[in-house]
């Protein structure tokens, strides 16, 4: 498996993994999601029918902690974006960034054969991980 770092690396030196998120039939059946990730934050997963995309994000927003699972996507001329719940700031699927300057962290997905990967510092599921 391939590892890298990048700047979602949790500060404590760790290299980031690829582990299973689930079966990519079941998670296309929900345009947001939350997704554990092992003894650190949640996360949020989001499908975008459209491009027939996944998109792996921390879930609290980086303003004040609301829960982006529970935003709106919408088109934003190439890209998507998430619009969090309580202020309304506006977050690039791709790339975390926000007209504020406010980033939000965001993970790469990979589908291999019929199950989505993710490519975190921790191990994630659909369940909450201790
Ligand atoms: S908490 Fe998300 S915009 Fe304020």
């Amino acid at each position: 498996m391939e590892e890298a770092k990048n700047s979602n690396d949790l500060g404590h030196g760790e290299l980031n993994q690829w582990s299973v998120v689930g079966k990519v039939e079941e998670l296309k059946t929900k345009s947001c999601r939350k997704v554990f990730m092992k003894e650190s934050c949640n996360l949020a997963l989001f499908y975008v029918k459209a491009k027939n995309r996944f998109y792996l994000t921390n879930s609290a927003c980086p303003h004040a902690r609301g829960p982006l699972e529970q935003g709106d996507i919408e088109e934003a001329g190439d890209s998507y974006t998430v619009t969090c719940p309580l202020h309304y700031y506006s977050f690039d699927l791709e790339t975390g960034e926000s007209s504020t300057g406010l980033r939000l962290a965001v993970y790469k997905t990979e589908i291999r054969g019929g199950d989505l990967y993710a490519l975190t510092p921790r191990p994630v599921s659909l369940k909450k991980l201790s």
